[in-house]
């Protein structure tokens, strides 16, 4: 598996006062008096940024902000969003005229331990897409370490995301895939998840990521669970359940929905205790379609299993014993099984 170096690793690494870089994805769409429209990315950054400032660090932000194609546009600059920053911070977010050379330096060495400073769009410079490596380098020259936190660029290799970890120590921010200690990580699908949540943004779907979790030394009977932050799992317990606010996140969706697909379990529902997050989703889904608020349709082998675990499957409106099969007749794909019958 990968490794990644984490915040708390820079934290224990580097002295405070230092200056650290964070990638942040700081392209949110802007009314048309200039006013933020959705902050949901500014506020993601939120907990990188405060652990940054804690930690008394000299904090400067890179980013991009629309498509400017290497020249200076006035209505891409990035001091707006600063602003919008601090507001949401509540603290004073400074700005830099550039991200690289005098105004950058000077505004990074301005800062108090713990302040911020947003840096001129990155891609005022034709370096940045172009991954150049004299404008990585220029980028990285103020920093003692470098932190990326925005997942949303991080299938863009460009300067800011990508050429700069050749010169400065580097780590990942809070909003990028947390250590899952030793829990089961199908990297290879990393590629695939990338995709599936670039798909869903492109969509306007939500995808709901655990906020917390059930971790434990082993998968074996008789373990007491640990309730932890999703970001906090320990190097040496793996995740065996949802957590309880994030069973929370998917009733209170459940509430707001009318047809729900179900489709796996939600943690190792096969042993106690870490089968609570599955009752108690599967059970509250039973509960709103008993009522006749919700129509839920669940399938695959373990989801069955789990549905009549949790004692919930009778209150479904239906529950398929297909897997793979549900859902590619979902997707609206033909069945060879079923074709081959076909009489035409
Ligand atoms: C986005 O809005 O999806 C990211 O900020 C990436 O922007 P880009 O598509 O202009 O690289």
């Amino acid at each position: 598996m990968s490794s990644y170096k984490t915040l708390d690793a820079l934290v224990a690494e580097t002295a405070g006062g230092s200056i650290i870089l964070i990638r942040a994805d700081l392209n949110v769409p802007l009314d048309e008096r200039g006013a933020v429209r959705d902050a949901t990315r500014l506020e993601r950054l939120l907990p990188s940024l405060e652990k940054l400032s804690q930690s008394g660090f000299r904090i400067g932000a890179l980013s991009h902000f629309g498509r400017p194609k290497g020249q200076r546009v006035a209505e891409m600059s990035l001091a707006p969003i600063a602003v919008a920053l601090g507001d949401l911070l509540g603290q004073k977010v400074t700005f830099a005229e550039d991200c690289i050379g005098d105004a950058a330096q000077e505004a990074l060495a301005a800062l108090p331990e713990g302040g911020i400073c947003v840096l001129e769009n990155t891609r005022f410079h034709a370096g940045e897409e172009a991954d150049d490596a004299d404008f990585a380098a220029a980028l990285a020259a103020p920093a003692d370490a470098y932190v990326n936190d925005a997942f949303s660029a991080a299938h863009r290799a460009h300067a800011s995301t990508h050429g700069i970890t050749k010169y400065v120590p580097t780590y990942c921010g809070l909003a990028m895939r947390h250590s899952v200690g030793t829990s089961l990580c199908e990297d290879s699908m990393l590629e695939t998840a990338r995709a599936i949540m670039a798909e869903a943004e492109t969509q306007g779907c939500t995808i709901l990521l655990p906020r917390d979790a059930v971790v434990a030394s082993q998968f074996a009977a008789g373990q007491s669970g640990e309730t932890v932050a999703a970001h906090a799992v320990p190097d040496d317990k793996m995740i065996l359940d949802a957590g309880p606010d994030a069973v929370g996140d998917i009733c209170a969706a459940f509430d707001k929905a009318a047809t729900i697909i179900w489709n796996g379990p939600l943690g190792a529902f096969e042993i106690e205790p870490f089968d609570a997050a599955t009752n108690h989703a599967a059970q509250y889904a039973a509960a709103l379609t008993r009522k006749g608020q919700l129509t839920s349709i669940a399938g695959g082998g373990d989801t069955v299993a789990a549905l009549n675990h949790a004692g919930a499957g009778k209150d479904f409106t239906y529950v398929s014993t297909a897997g793979g099969a549900f859902l590619e007749w979902l997707e609206g794909k033909t069945l060879p099984g079923v074709a081959a019958l076909s009489q035409n």
